[in-house]
């Protein structure tokens, strides 16, 4: 790692300064568009108000002979839409491909002020964000880039896992990371050829009971280990923590149980995938109506967050009310954008 002194420095002169802290911004969707499809394209403006994140795929499920087609259709939209306060980001190829290089060069030529963040699949240490990380700051000073492109990791490798912290800590670029579920099941031979979610197969048995009888079998989240330690190293250094796709589009109700589970164990937002994917995805990323009503009761009654009260029964100190605070926060930065939430929470 870089001496704290150096860490803050722009890597070419003229880039814009890197960010202490990430701007604040409402990310439960990240939903993903394929730029080289003109009736996708033509959709745009219309999903930039419905999605906090609009992103224009470049790498897997972009066919070979589309991905320069795709690279300049991203352009084409960046170029004549206005976005409002929805993230534009890209999913660039991966470092190793034959297109990564060319879809950041060309991005950041064309569209370098509009773009925030450039999502970059299969990282696998450190050195993969450090790369991105200069070649961004020559491109910036280059063509006068206003305010630094950040950087999202997709944990989708074996050796991008173990490296996990080391990537969150890599540079001040650093956005945060999503889980590559998929690619991570290849890389590390699971057995499953599901995009994310539970598999039937995973999960343990009841105790025989002396009774004998049918012994009831709980399915476990598969996905659970990884998700806490992407979460761990990406709080721990000031990132923000998304689950990736679920590729099974008929099955909301599990679609929704993945969501879910992300956003109890501290992930702020979800790939969507397919438009039925969206209102999931919003209603499990923003906060439960009665849960947000309980914490600002928490604040309420521990104005100075200190101390301890008794509501309804249950203890409140410093602790709950400092998780009452990541409740209240979160509705705060929904009720912006979501009047009829807003509204709900009481704000
Ligand atoms: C996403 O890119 C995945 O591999 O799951
Ligand atoms: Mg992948």
């Amino acid at each position: 790692m870089k001496s704290p002194s150096q860490y803050y420095k722009p890597l070419a002169i003229g880039a814009p300064e890197p960010l202490q802290e990430l701007p604040v911004r409402l990310e439960r969707t990240i939903h993903f568009f394929p730029p080289q499809v003109e009736k996708m394209r033509a959709k745009v403006p219309d999903m930039a108000k419905q999605v906090d994140v609009l992103l224009g795929n470049l790498e897997d499920a972009i066919p070979v002979e589309a991905k320069e087609a795709a690279r300049a259709g991203f352009i084409e939209v960046a170029k004549a839409v206005d976005f409002g306060d929805t993230g534009l980001w890209t999913r660039v190829n991966a470092l190793n491909s034959p297109w990564g290089l060319d879809d950041l060069i060309s991005i950041v030529a064309e569209v370098g002020d509009k773009l925030d963040v450039v999502m970059i699949p299969k990282v696998e240490g450190p050195w993969d964000i450090h790369y991105v990380d200069q070649l961004l700051a020559q491109l910036e000073a280059k063509h006068a880039v206003k305010k630094p492109i950040l950087i999202h990791a997709i944990l989708e490798t074996a050796q991008g896992v173990k490296n996990v912290n080391e990537i969150a800590q890599s540079s001040p670029r650093m956005h945060g990371m999503s889980l590559g579920p998929a690619d991570l099941a290849a890389s590390r031979g699971m057995k499953t050829t599901r995009v994310g979610g539970g598999h039937p197969f995973y999960g343990v048995l009841a105790d025989a009971g002396s009774e004998g009888g049918e012994r009831a079998f709980y399915q476990q989240d598969l996905w659970h280990y990884t998700v806490a330690r992407m979460v761990d190293a990406c709080l721990s250094n000031g990132l923000k923590a998304f689950y990736g796709p679920f590729g099974d589009f008929q099955d909301s109700d599990a679609c929704r149980a993945q969501f879910r589970n992300a956003f109890l164990q501290g992930c702020v937002g979800t790939w969507t995938l397919h438009p039925s994917q969206i209102e999931i995805a919003k209603e499990v990323f923003s906060p439960e109506v009665k849960e947000v009503l309980f914490a600002k009761r928490i604040l309420e009654a521990m104005p100075d967050g200190s101390g301890a009260v008794m509501i309804d029964g249950k203890m409140q100190d410093d602790a709950t009310w400092k998780q009452a605070k990541v409740i209240v926060d979160l509705a705060r930065l929904v009720a912006k954008k979501d009047a009829e939430r807003g509204a709900q929470y009481g704000f």
